[in-house]
């Protein structure tokens, strides 16, 4: 156990003893203030001049019940972890926090969920994608999947929002071939869009209208000496001579009025001066190749009916 771990461990040992400790004398005490008084008496407060209260001790079952609360806490603290380890070994935690060979409620649990759907995703592992995607019962699970999954980046109906792509359409990034969306889901992708502030204000305005003039829009005199700092300025590297894109680098085409951080100059302009770096994060290690082929054909469903 690390230094750090070590202080918290002892801090949270000296809080929890101390309250259990507080309420058996609190118990104690107002048990032994009552009793000592004369039981039976009317205490001096009134409300409203009228109601009073008399002086009894709490009934005794009443207070059995707090000892047996305060006897459980003692027991509990000593069986499982909470005030150290606990002497049944009992862990929540996954396989890089048990001791030895103790297996944790954690693992157990992934091993009977593993044991129940296991053969149920692998029954679909070898009907290719595209077949899969006609398949109503294989994309209910994948989209129950995509629903515990992706749901909090991509929207419940996979059209996304600012920042994170409609997959509903048939406008991809990094590809919408049944390999390239299985390669997204299973190692992720990073956009890397750099930042441009170095061409100056000017430039920016003049390559950012030029990026609208794609898609119609914009000023044209802008537009046109922006069309030399698309070149020169190195953007067609990624976005390519058209600036249609490039699925490769991630990089969008940029004709087709399909934006992912949003279609005003404003919002283009600080692309271009900022820069970007989109994360859709690697699920294979979470999910395994069974479930990710399920999500694959689901997505791929969604734009091949
Ligand atoms: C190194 C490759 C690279 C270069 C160079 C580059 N881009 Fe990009 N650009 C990208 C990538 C990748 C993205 C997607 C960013 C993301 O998804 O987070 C992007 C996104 C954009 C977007 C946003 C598109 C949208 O849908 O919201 C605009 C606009 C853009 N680039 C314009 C430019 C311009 C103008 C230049 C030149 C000044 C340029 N890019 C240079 C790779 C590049
Ligand atoms: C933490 C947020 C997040 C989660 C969770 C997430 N994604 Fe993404 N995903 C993104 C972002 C952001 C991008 C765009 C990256 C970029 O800028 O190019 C993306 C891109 C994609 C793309 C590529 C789209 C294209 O146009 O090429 C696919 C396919 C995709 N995600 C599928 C999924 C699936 C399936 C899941 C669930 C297993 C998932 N994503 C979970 C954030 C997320």
């Amino acid at each position: 156990m690390s230094e750090m771990s070590a202080f918290w461990q002892g801090w949270i040992i000296v809080l929890s003893v101390g309250n259990l400790l507080a309420c058996l004398w609190l118990v104690w005490w107002a048990t032994n203030k009552r009793t000592a008084a004369a039981t039976g008496d009317v205490m001096p407060h009134t409300w409203d001049g009228t109601l009073q209260e008399y002086n009894n001790p709490l009934p005794r079952w009443w207070l059995w019940l707090f000892y047996g609360t305060i006897i459980f806490g003692a027991i509990y603290y000593t069986l499982y972890p909470g005030l150290w380890d606990g002497v049944l070994g009992w862990t929540s935690a996954d396989k890089s926090f048990t001791k030895g060979d103790v297996v944790s409620q954690y693992e157990r649990e992934m091993q009977k969920a593993e044991d129940t759907y296991g053969p149920i995703y692998a029954k679909y592992r070898s009907v290719a994608v595209a077949d899969l995607a006609k398949d109503a019962e294989a994309n209910g699970m994948g989209k129950r999947l995509f629903l515990t999954y992706c749901m909090q980046c991509h929207g419940s109906d996979a059209k996304g929002s600012t920042g994170f792509p409609n997959l509903s359409d048939s406008d991809w990034t990094w590809g919408g071939t049944p390999e390239q969306i299985q390669a997204t889901i299973a190692v992720g992708r990073t956009a890397a869009m750099p930042p441009n502030a170095h061409l100056g204000e000017e430039a920016i305005d003049q390559v950012a209208n030029y990026v609208m003039s794609l898609g119609g829009r914009g000023d044209p005199a802008k537009a046109e000496a922006g069309k030399a700092v698309f070149t020169s300025g190195g953007c067609i590297a990624c976005h390519g001579p058209d600036a249609k894109g490039n699925p490769m680098l991630g990089a969008p085409n940029l004709t087709d009025n399909i934006w992912l951080y949003g279609a005003s100059e404003g919002v283009i302009k600080k692309t271009i001066t900022g820069g970007r770096n989109g994360l859709m994060p690697a699920h294979q290690g979470l999910l395994g190749e069974d479930k990710i082929h399920l999500l694959t054909a689901y997505v791929y469903s969604l734009s091949n009916k």
